[in-house]
């Protein structure tokens, strides 16, 4: 494993190996005996999108292992004036060990390893987020012991999240159930793949996607990007595709509640659902710090 791109590019045992890694640095830091595997290394994270999660633990992620991260927003950099992809990535594969970037097109982030000799790690493009779902693979395991033959129902936007849920979910073994807008399908290859290669359904009913589900997932229904569209997709979404009572009744016992954060009360999910769920969904924010850490050693470590 090069880089950290999108999760199709990763073997089942590769994502294991990574989730393994993660638990065993998160048991060292609650017992206080972590190592320092990344010294003297430097990561530059380039944000041309808003974060609060990503960024924090990536930069905290980079101290623990003795390592340093530099914040680059895209204000800042030339990039954002127009400096191309491929001197941008030459250029700061002479400074940095690594890149993890944030931004809108994954062909960007693809063109940063392409022409750069570092690796790179995708902090959410609008195609995917790799790092939010192996901490949500970690998330899962962590509550269920397992994630083979486990029902993950993701409800929504068929956006990023969607696509590397459904990645993710069917590499691990898991039955994968979308709902969604017709209009609002995630990404078809995908989808496609998914069919081909696991258990996996995509329907515009909500209680037949959550019907018994062992995970529920939910996301924002317009990203980052997307504020323009957020009246024309508040009218494709409301009042049907929400994580609420009526769509936990139908789910497994014990379900677990997932949302990669930020959320919004009242959209995809009702006030007292997140409540109710609030310790899992902040073990999984929690745990991009212990999966990212994961990710950054097995790729940074010399
Ligand atoms: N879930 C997530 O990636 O959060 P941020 O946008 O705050 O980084
Ligand atoms: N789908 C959301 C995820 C945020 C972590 C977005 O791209 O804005």
């Amino acid at each position: 494993m090069k880089h950290l791109l999108k999760l199709g590019d990763l073997t089942p045992q590769e994502i294991t190996d990574i989730l393994n890694l993660a638990d065993q640095l998160k048991y060292e830091k609650a017992h206080g005996f972590a190592s320092q595997p990344l010294k003297g290394k430097t990561l530059g994270m380039i944000f041309q999108k808003s974060s609060t999660r990503t960024r924090v633990s990536f930069e905290v992620g980079m101290y623990e292992l003795g390592g340093y991260a530099l914040f680059l927003s895209n204000r800042d950099l030339q990039i954002g004036r127009g400096e191309p992809v491929q001197d941008t990535a030459r250029v700061l594969s002479r400074y940095l060990d690594g890149i993890m970037i944030r931004t809108f097109e994954q062909k960007e982030v693809e063109d940063l390893a392409k022409y750069g000799s570092i690796p790179i790690i995708n902090g959410l493009t609008d195609y995917a987020h790799p790092c939010q779902v192996l901490a949500d693979l970690m998330t899962i395991r962590e509550h269920k012991k397992t994630l083979k033959g486990l029902k993950l129902c993701f409800i929504g936007d068929g956006n990023n999240m969607a696509n590397s849920l459904i990645v993710g979910g069917i590499k691990m073994g898991m039955k994968v159930a979308i709902a969604c807008p017709d209009n609002y399908q995630p990404d078809a290859e995908i989808m496609k793949w998914a069919r081909e290669n696991g258990d996996f359904t995509c329907t515009s009913d909500v209680m037949e996607a959550a019907k018994g589900a062992d995970a529920i997932y939910t996301d924002v229904w317009a990203s980052m990007g997307q504020e323009g569209e957020a009246a024309e997709r508040r009218k494709a979404f409301e009042g049907v595709y929400q994580v609420n009572d009526e769509v936990m009744a139908v789910a497994n016992a014990g379900c677990m509640v997932m949302h990669c954060l930020p959320a919004h009360r009242g959209e995809e999910i009702t006030d007292s659902v997140f409540e109710a769920h609030a310790n899992e969904i902040f073990d999984e924010a929690e745990n991009r710090l212990h999966a990212q850490k994961a990710v950054l050693v097995k790729l940074m470590k010399g």
